[in-house]
């Protein structure tokens, strides 16, 4: 940020620059991801090169070990990186303390997972309030802007229900009401569909499309074309290397 503060700010390159680095979300370079299994290593990620930028909607594609969830998992801050360097909002994450990446996981990230990943005990609410006690919301304030986001997704009517008395698609509304509760930078997604009936996983995809067209900055992981041909941009992984970046014209 600092670098930008420039006395010549005034001319059009600069300005131009200044607004460039604010709209990226994500920047990785020469991004790698190696796992030590006995004297063998799996290189699942050999340097991967990404911008994304804000209100971007990215699908990422590739046959099975191309390496599609480590990158999620890394650009998700729920791993740590080999080499290579990686920027969300224009803050290196590289070197981070775990404390550090908690937080920037809570609040800058939300995640969505195949299978829910609901506390079962717990109603649609309370699952929706829980980033926001990590996040040290005060409680009238947590069960308003949980049950906002309810309703935001069509559950307005379902609060008090615990996870088993819902159906998938329901599970996956509360999960995706979870992940925006804390007004992501990046949503996140690994498989959103992956557990459900095709015309569930449409309806779910019809809302990713929603907080797009709200704004919404969204990456998803799916094998399936039908379901990346919602995004406006694919990327195909092959091997741990982007092999295509494809922007469709809308
Ligand atoms: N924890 C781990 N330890 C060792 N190797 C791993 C680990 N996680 C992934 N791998 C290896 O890294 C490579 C990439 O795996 P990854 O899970 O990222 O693939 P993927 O594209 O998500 O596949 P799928 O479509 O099957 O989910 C694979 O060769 C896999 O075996
Ligand atoms: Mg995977």
């Amino acid at each position: 940020m600092s670098t930008s503060t420039s006395t010549e700010a005034g001319t059009a390159p600069a300005q131009a620059a200044g607004r460039d680095i604010s709209d990226v979300v994500i920047r990785v370079e020469g991004l790698r991801k190696e796992y030590k299994m006995g004297s063998e290593v799996v290189r699942a990620l050999r340097g991967v090169d990404l911008t994304i930028r804000r209100n971007e909607y990215v699908a990422v594609m590739g046959p099975s070990g191309s390496g599609k969830s480590t990158f999620m998992n890394l650009i998700g801050c729920l791993d740590v990186p080999s080499g290579g360097q990686y920027w969300l909002n224009g803050q290196p994450v590289a070197g981070m303390s775990e404390t550090a990446l908690a937080r920037i996981r809570n609040r800058e990230l939300g995640f969505v997972f195949q299978s829910f990943n609901l506390l079962p005990r717990a109603s649609a609410l309370d699952n929706v309030a829980l980033p926001l006690i990590y996040a040290r919301v005060p409680k009238k304030e947590r069960r308003e802007r949980a049950a906002a986001m309810l309703e935001k997704v069509g559950l307005g009517a379902r609060m008090d229900h615990r996870p088993n008395e819902m159906s998938g698609g329901q599970r996956q509304r509360v999960a995706i009401a979870r992940a925006l509760v804390t007004q992501p930078a990046l949503l996140l997604a690994d498989e959103p569909t992956g557990a459900l009936d095709s015309r569930t996983g449409e309806e779910i995809m019809a809302l990713f499309g929603e907080l797009h067209t709200q704004g919404q900055t969204l990456m998803l992981v799916t094998h399936e074309a039908d379901i990346a041909a919602y995004a406006q941009r694919v990327l195909f992984l092959k091997d741990g290397v982007i092999e295509r970046d494809e922007r469709k014209r809308d």
